[in-house]
């Protein structure tokens, strides 16, 4: 743009159709010249051009059109003139707080906006748009590396960890499968069949007192064999494998199971088992004591003894509890084994050949003569321990709560 001097002529009328068209004209002139408002210098030279005080037009025009002007059209005029004048003015104004925008968003463009950066970013106006795209766009025009800095930090995310129950259940279970056992599920909601009948506890035996549990409501039409309960053990799996399977069968089930126990440092109304079932040709109590004490060792490492001690369950015959040398003293006698030297840990058992009896009449309804339970031809074991108790013991927890707490500061020691 040459800065020499503005080149006015006269008007050729002051009439409102001429003046339309000249100051028509010097609008589209303004606008046509906007695109030198792009860059720093440019904008300097528009604002010389237009409203330099010595040189720029709006001066020549003051000069010659204003000035010339018959007095009663000065008003309409000057009133001409000022809203041109307001053009320019509002282009440089805009380009100017543009500028400074950008320069304050920069920062956040260079960090990559965060889509709720952005979100605020944009809802504040087309300006802020024009300014984002601005910068967006240098940026691509200039950079010359990879504008992301990898010498930062970076966000760092925790990864995430098996609940400590889970991580113990989990090792329970893997103990098992490299015996060769497989793992079985079953559902938590279970009819009184599968969960207490079919496992030797007939309705009102007193042994159901011991597992008792939330029933479901409003069943009391149903026969009492299908009523259904939250399961009290992982045992009821036991009769749906064998139903659903012939010996050999040797599986683990892990699961949450339920009972009506006061809350307290070792106890909780909802908990979790590990059961395991073996039926085979020749199984005998010697497979039940060697299988245990070799899992006891795989867990508690293999300095720890066991030792059976006799007990009761209704679809065990003979049924025992399993202890181990305390891990806490070394069987010495310490608070934690009571000075007893062993801490009771599971229960066991030979399967009662009444539980065999009770999946034979289950499996004839399929077929009537089916003879694959029966107690002459085959045998087996069962057993079931509690995953809190275990990971109690292995990590030195006393306090059963902590598992259901969700407090991050037990949960972050296992990680
Ligand atoms: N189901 C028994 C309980 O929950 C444990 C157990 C399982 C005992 C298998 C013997 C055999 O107490």
């Amino acid at each position: 743009m040459d800065m020499e001097e503005q080149n006015i002529k006269n008007l050729p009328g002051y009439d409102a159709a001429t003046l339309d068209i000249e100051f028509g004209k010097l609008q589209k002139q303004v606008e046509e010249e906007a695109v030198m408002l792009e860059t720093d210098e440019g904008r300097e030279a528009f604002r010389l051009h237009w409203l330099g005080r010595k040189q720029g037009k709006l001066k020549a025009i003051n000069d010659v059109w204003f000035k010339n002007a018959p007095s009663d059209r000065k008003g309409t005029v000057g009133q001409r003139f000022n809203e041109l004048k307001n053009q320019i003015e509002q282009l440089l104004e805009t380009r100017k707080f543009l500028k400074k925008l950008t320069k304050i968003v920069e920062p956040y463009v260079v960090n990559n906006l965060s889509p709720s950066q952005r979100e605020t970013f944009e809802n504040s106006g087309v300006l802020a748009d024009a300014a984002y795209k601005t910068v967006l766009d240098r940026r691509r025009k200039t950079a010359k590396v990879d504008p992301i800095d990898i010498s930062l930090p970076g966000t760092v995310r925790a990864p995430g960890i098996q609940h400590p129950l889970l991580k113990t259940m989990q090792e329970i279970v893997s103990v098992f499968h490299h015996l060769g056992y497989s793992t079985a599920l079953g559902p938590q909601v279970e009819s009184d069949f599968y969960n207490f009948e079919a496992l030797n506890f007939p309705p009102n035996h007193p042994a159901r007192d011991t597992q008792d549990t939330l029933v479901l409501a409003d069943q009391q039409a149903k026969p009492s064999r299908d009523r259904l309960l939250m399961r009290t053990h992982t045992s009821p799996v036991q009769i749906r494998s064998m139903i659903a399977q012939a010996p050999p069968i040797r599986i683990v089930v892990p699961g949450k199971v339920h009972r009506n126990d006061a809350a307290d440092a070792t106890h909780s109304p909802v908990f979790h088992q590990v059961e395991g079932l073996c039926v085979d040709t020749n199984i005998t109590f010697s497979d039940l004591k060697g299988t245990l004490d070799h899992a006891m060792k795989a867990l508690f490492g293999s300095a720890v003894k066991t030792r059976f001690f006799p007990s009761f369950f209704p679809f065990t015959e003979p049924s025992a509890d399993v202890q181990i040398s305390c891990i806490f003293c070394a069987g010495k006698g310490c608070r934690k084994c009571k000075q007893s030297g062993w801490i009771e840990l599971l229960g066991c058992g030979m399967v009662d050949p009444a539980v065999f009896a009770s999946v034979t009449e289950a499996r004839r309804k399929i077929d009537a003569a089916d003879d694959a339970y029966n107690p002459e031809k085959i045998s087996g074991f069962a057993f079931g321990m509690g995953v809190e108790r275990i990971a109690m013991i292995q990590h030195g927890i006393s306090e059963i709560g902590h598992f259901y707490s969700g407090d991050m500061r037990f949960l972050e020691q296992f990680a």
